[in-house]
């Protein structure tokens, strides 16, 4: 097959920019597309780079492609920027890997996407959402739920997530708020902390099955664990990644139980990093959901998991690969939904 490849580059701030320091975390490097059309070409098919932006609304319309395999994260600062190069591919109906645009326009929405799984019955931390300053003042001391964690509701790869976005007193919890507010142009949360383990948890296929549950530790023992933007820079010098976790049965059954009804409630397809902190008496409380989980050969938790796990980086890949194409195989043979 021809399978075009949609990604977006990091790119360098310009001394000047008035865009926050990690404002391009998300974004891909030449590592991940390198090893991508390489994985992808070992499945014996040819690949086409369409990149992202007007770049691939050009490629896309001039190369044709049998299908697209897409880790494009989108453009602009928009909460629906994961959707829209899934959407523009629906659009043409061309086929495409991973979660469809109403999916990942729910999950880079975090107190939606909360909302979505508690129903499911998952457990999720208690949360205050903060639009504005105006807001944050005239909130009851009581309504934050403290020690809280701070973060922007519609960000990834940890950006304004910090080690000091846990905060214990509402002087504290204005100041991050303010802070962040200021910085990211959207509402904030302020989520009950949850001090247990950090476990993400890696799906594959429709329907998932578990690709492993791993147990992110740190190196040092410190007052308090955050898997933030410090640590996830430096992760090989700041963590441990322990792949099967040594947890009790019953918390990985429960962990497992979680992942696969945020997995169904949220529309999730081929692959998805669902990630969650533990409770003091083993509960697996839901953070996130990555459907566009990333897929960077040497860096991306999903692949240090697969690796653990005994996969190839290439066996990982023709996996998700081949989960969307028997998707629309079966579309195709009945009147299955996508
Ligand atoms: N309520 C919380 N309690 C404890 N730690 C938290 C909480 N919320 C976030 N964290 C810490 O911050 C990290 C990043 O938060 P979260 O997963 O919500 O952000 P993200 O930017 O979407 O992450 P990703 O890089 O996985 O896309 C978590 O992995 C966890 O270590
Ligand atoms: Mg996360």
């Amino acid at each position: 097959m021809k399978i075009g490849l949609s990604y977006d580059l990091k790119e360098k701030i310009a001394p000047g920019q008035s865009v926050p320091e990690d404002a391009f975390e998300e974004y891909d490097s030449p590592e991940t597309v390198a090893g991508l059309t390489a994985a992808i070409e070992a499945q014996g098919h040819s690949v086409v780079r369409l990149g992202g932006g007007r770049e691939f609304l050009v490629n896309i319309l001039h190369e044709s492609v049998d299908f697209v395999f897409n880790i494009a994260e989108g453009r602009g600062t928009y909460r629906s920027r994961e959707a829209q190069v899934p959407s523009v591919l629906e659009m043409l109906n061309i086929p495409y890997s991973g979660a469809d645009p109403q999916c990942l326009a729910i999950c880079l929405d975090k107190p939606l996407t909360k909302k979505l799984v508690a129903l499911a019955g998952v457990a999720t931390p208690k949360e205050q959402v903060i639009t504005d300053i105006k807001q944050l003042k005239a909130l009851k001391p009581d309504a934050l739920p403290l020690p809280a964690f701070i973060k922007p509701i519609h960000e990834g790869s940890s950006m304004g997530v910090r080690l000091g976005s846990r905060v214990e007193t509402p002087a504290q919890a204005a100041e991050v708020a303010a802070r962040l507010l200021e910085h990211y142009r959207q509402p904030v949360m302020a989520e009950e902390f949850i001090a247990g383990d950090e476990v993400t948890v890696g799906l594959v296929g429709n329907p998932p099955q578990v690709l492993g549950i791993m147990r992110i530790l740190p190196k040092q023992k410190m007052p308090y664990f955050a898997y933030s933007l410090e640590v996830k820079r430096d992760w090989e010098n700041l963590v441990e990644y322990e792949c099967p976790a040594r947890l009790d049965a019953r918390i990985l059954d429960k962990i497992s139980d979680s992942s696969f009804k945020a997995f169904e409630v949220l529309g999730c397809r081929d692959f998805a990093r669902v990630d969650f902190r533990l409770g003091a008496d083993g509960t697996p409380y839901f953070l996130e959901i990555n459907p566009l989980a990333g897929l960077n050969p040497k860096s991306s938790d999903l692949v240090i998991m697969a690796r653990k796990m005994g996969w190839t980086y290439e066996a990982l890949i023709s996996t998700i690969l081949d989960a969307a194409l028997a998707r629309y195989q079966r579309a195709n043979q009945s009147s299955h939904r996508l």
